[in-house]
């Protein structure tokens, strides 16, 4: 998965970049990505690492002193991990003259607190807009050009025709990894980079600046299309609909083969959407030429960017997306051309020097949206999500289903400290990471999300049929007249006959693959993990195990069990 000279070789930037750049770190050693079955892992000094992490507020970083009194609450919370933005406008506030002293700073007060970093690069963009590029930039349009609207009127957002832009942009970046090479280079406690936030044109569905019409009348650049006619056979199915639409022509421009864009008469946002529109549009390409053609340039664009980084120190970076959802479901209402699960083909394409393509995950179809980004190997880390009892149970299900390699619900300052649910689902996923890293990618291990409305799911894992039920004791709603959920199960063959289960809120019954064989829970203890093995409280039996056969995680709080499960006829 490590991905090398080809990126580089890519930048062309026009960088100074020096000889040394990444030599004095040998690959092994700095955190990279290995594939483990059908896995993708985070590797962290030679181990496998989960990463439990949280991301901040967007301006918690820019002061060291707003920080301090936030650390105890963030290690309070069982995270091992801290996402935090380093904005272009603090490291370049004047044109080549770099300062670093808040990373620095950053990097210290992580390391005292035995916690890693992932540092969020805001460049040119962030949420589709551009606000966290120095003032030098801002001031300076004739420089450094916006996109236009179709009204011809620029808009907050820095184009991504314009090579000044990119690599003005590649060069900030690529002076932020040199230096944290330098600084961080053996202590690795950042692990990965986010390169920019949500990127795609937010205000309408493409950039409409005389640059970027001239190339959507153009054709589709001929290596694009030669890389969709190669990889026909496992592109999203949503990008091949579209191609195949309008009969998946091998030239043309951009709407010829993928179809109209954005009709002038259309307003965003404006009322010509009803709520029932939304839900259909939702799920569906909008206007598949201008999203198509935006996802190459903001993917060509961010893979120079990343491209400069790595070639001075070469830890895995990711992309995160803004996602299409019943709200926004309109490429413009959200932003277009940002790594979408449409777009994931083109994104490939465009940016070889990106790892991850990720979803800041908070739409309720979490699971769906889990399976959308895991098509085709690409590696699970989810960088924005909830926290709460639905951040918790997301958390189980990515690390169990998804072999997610991490999880970060968006606004740490807000919860760190005081959410006790992900905390408790942190502590127990850390202490059964040993064993979840082991079975990432090896077909031992998976995960349900239940709550009321989708109350049972059935899977095979091992040699074993399972069904697990979202249980309430009989007294809850009485007592309480509230649900819980939704809840996780996580689940791991550690044996022919053994798993491991981790849930809260659950029935669980095992069924024989062969139907004349019944099966009944031979042993079943809860118990903890400390440190890597396993330790049994209470043996549970009779009542705890319902006739023999029906295993409960009774509590509303996670647990963990090891079960043995027998047959008989
Ligand atoms: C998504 C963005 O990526 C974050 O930076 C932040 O603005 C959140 N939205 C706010 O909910």
């Amino acid at each position: 998965m490590k991905l090398k000279l080809h990126a580089l070789v890519a930048a062309g930037v026009g960088l100074v970049l020096t000889t040394t750049s990444a030599q004095s770190q040998t690959a092994s050693t700095i955190p990279h990505l290995e594939k483990q079955g059908t896995a993708t892992q985070l590797v962290v000094d030679g181990k496998p690492f989960l990463a439990l992490a949280a991301e901040l507020h967007n301006s918690s970083a820019s002061s060291l002193e707003y920080m301090k009194p936030l650390w105890p609450k963030l290690v309070a919370s069982h995270l091992n991990t801290v996402l935090a933005t380093v904005s272009w406008e603090l490291i370049e506030p004047q044109e080549g003259k770099f300062d670093f002293s808040l990373v620095d700073g950053l990097l210290q007060d992580a390391r005292t607190n035995d916690l890693h970093l992932v540092l969020l690069w805001f460049g040119s963009w962030k949420n589709g807009k551009s606000s966290y590029q120095p003032l030098w930039v801002k001031t300076n349009q004739a420089r450094f050009p916006l996109a236009c609207d179709s009204n011809g009127k620029s808009m907050p957002i820095m184009t991504t025709f314009s090579d000044a832009n990119r690599d003005a942009d590649a060069h900030a970046f690529a002076m932020l990894m040199r230096h944290l090479r330098e600084v961080d280079g053996e202590k690795h406690t950042v692990l990965m980079i986010q390169v920019e936030n949500e990127v795609g044109t937010l205000g309408d569905s493409r950039d409409r600046s005389p640059a970027a019409n001239e190339a959507f009348a153009k054709p589709v650049p001929k290596d694009l299309m030669d890389y969709l006619v190669q990889h026909k056979d496992t592109l999203a199915p949503e990008l091949l609909k579209g191609w195949a639409a309008h009969g998946c022509k091998t030239s043309g421009t951009w709407t010829e083969v993928f179809g109209p864009g954005k009709p002038a008469s259309v307003q965003l946002y404006g009322p010509d959407l009803t709520d029932k529109k939304k839900n259909i549009y939702w799920r569906q390409l909008n206007w598949a030429s201008d999203e198509f053609f935006m996802a190459w340039r903001y993917s060509m664009y961010v893979n120079q960017v990343a491209a400069a980084g790595k070639a001075e120190y070469d830890i895995p970076m990711y992309v995160n997306s803004w996602l299409q959802q019943p709200g926004c479901p309109r490429p413009g209402e959200y932003p277009s051309g940002g790594p979408v699960p449409q777009v994931h083909d083109i994104w490939r394409f465009g940016a070889p020097a990106i790892d991850i393509l990720s979803p800041d995950l908070y739409i309720e179809q979490f699971a769906e949206t889990c399976a959308r980004y895991t098509r085709n190997g690409n590696p699970l880390f989810i960088p924005e999500s909830e926290a709460g009892v639905r951040g918790a149970a997301n958390a189980i299900y990515a690390f169990g289903a998804g072999n997610a390699i991490g999880f970060s619900p968006f606004g740490a300052d807000r919860f760190a400290g005081s959410d006790l649910e992900l905390t408790r689902a942190y502590d127990l996923l850390s202490s059964v990471s040993p064993l979840i890293l082991a079975n990432q990618g090896k077909g031992t291990m998976t995960a349900v999300l239940l709550d009321a409305t989708n109350a049972t799911q059935t899977f095979r894992l091992g040699n074993y049929k399972i069904e697990a039920k979202f249980w309430l004791p009989p007294a809850w709603m009485h007592a309480t007249n509230t649900m819980p959920g939704p809840i996780a199960g996580l689940f791991i063959a550690t044996g022919p006959d053994d798993y491991i289960i981790m849930g809260r809120n659950l029935a669980v019954n095992f069924y024989s693959t062969n139907e004349t064989e019944s099966v009944g829970i031979g042993t079943d203890e809860e118990g903890v993990y400390e440190n890597g093995r396993w330790v049994p409280g209470r043996r549970l039996n009779g009542d705890e195990v319902y006739e023999w056969r029906t295993l409960h995680l009774r509590d509303d709080k996670y647990s963990i069990q090891h079960v043995k499960v027998y047959r008989y006829r």
